[in-house]
């Protein structure tokens, strides 16, 4: 049914969802009764997270995907449609980043960053909306974006021109796939803290500073149920709203700052 998540068991798509807010994400979707697949380049964390699933009650796979390479892509939506069915959501949360000094930045470092960021939200789009399309069934896209599109520290270019991009990709797809009952929309997390969600070999203790905590007008970091909540607003509550991007900061960005 166009427009419309169509009834019956759901199934949404994760993109870095083995570990961090993509973790958080699958868990808060399965909580919610969707089936889940998740594509990750970290196999560990992607069985963990799978395992997980699996006792909260709802079924999930791991693909091993990097997001930059079609035909990672390709092979992951494929099974997904063969194993759980063509996914009413996608969530394209895998992101990279390369902190260089910008007069040293490379070119293949920014390359890699584009490549991850925006040419895998643009691939896993196409691959699920030519699925919904051929199943004749709307759906909604959400991407990841960041705080970091509309504002940077020194030397992030790389992370922030692919996230400036992701937001840009986020209106150009809500346009193009509209008629076809596909909505599109972005999250934007500000300073969301992941080290719980992290694969447990791998997890530490997080520890903010008073100072940490005062700069953001909620008076605390973020965490991936924050953005995960979103993503289920926008799954299931939010069909008059198409090629928009929610901020989720803590207020951090809209606090004025005089030095
Ligand atoms: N944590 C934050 O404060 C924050 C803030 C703003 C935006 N974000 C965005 O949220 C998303 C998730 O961030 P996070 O902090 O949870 O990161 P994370 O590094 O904790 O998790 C990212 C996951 O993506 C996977 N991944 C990396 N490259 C991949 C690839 N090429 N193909 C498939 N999977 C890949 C990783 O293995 C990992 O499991 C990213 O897009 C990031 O830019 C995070």
């Amino acid at each position: 049914m166009h427009g419309n998540i169509h009834m019956g068991e759901k199934v949404v798509a994760i993109t870095g969802g083995a570990q961090g807010i993509g973790r958080g994400i699958a868990y808060a979707f399965a909580e919610a009764g969707y089936s889940v697949s998740i594509a990750d380049t970290a196999a560990d964390a992607g069985d963990e997270a799978v395992a997980h699933i699996g006792k909260i009650g709802r079924r999930a796979i791991y693909e091993h995907v990097d997001v930059s390479r079609t035909d990672d892509v390709h092979r992951w939506i494929a099974r997904t449609v063969r194993d759980l069915g063509a996914p009413d959501v996608l969530v394209n949360n895998a992101g990279i980043n390369a902190n260089k000094p910008f007069l040293e930045l490379s070119v293949e470092d920014f390359d890699r960053v584009q490549g991850v960021n925006v040419r895998g939200t643009f691939l896993c789009s196409q691959a699920v909306a030519r699925e919904l399309v051929k199943a004749k069934r709307g759906g909604a896209i959400i991407n990841i974006a960041s705080t970091r599109a509309f504002m940077s520290e020194a030397d992030t270019e790389a992370y922030t021109a692919s996230k400036g991009g992701i937001v840009a990709l986020t209106h150009g797809m809500a346009i193009s796939l509209g008629g076809y009952g596909i909505r599109v929309n972005a999250v934007s997390p500000g300073w969301i803290e992941t080290s719980d969600w992290q694969y447990s070999g791998r997890a530490k203790d997080p520890h903010h500073s008073d100072a940490d905590n005062a700069q953001h007008p909620v008076g605390r970091v973020g965490v991936p149920d924050d953005i995960a909540k979103a993503c289920l607003f926008l799954a299931n509550d939010a069909s008059f709203m198409t090629g928009q991007n929610i901020i989720i900061d803590g207020g951090m960005s809209v606090k004025m700052i005089y030095v």
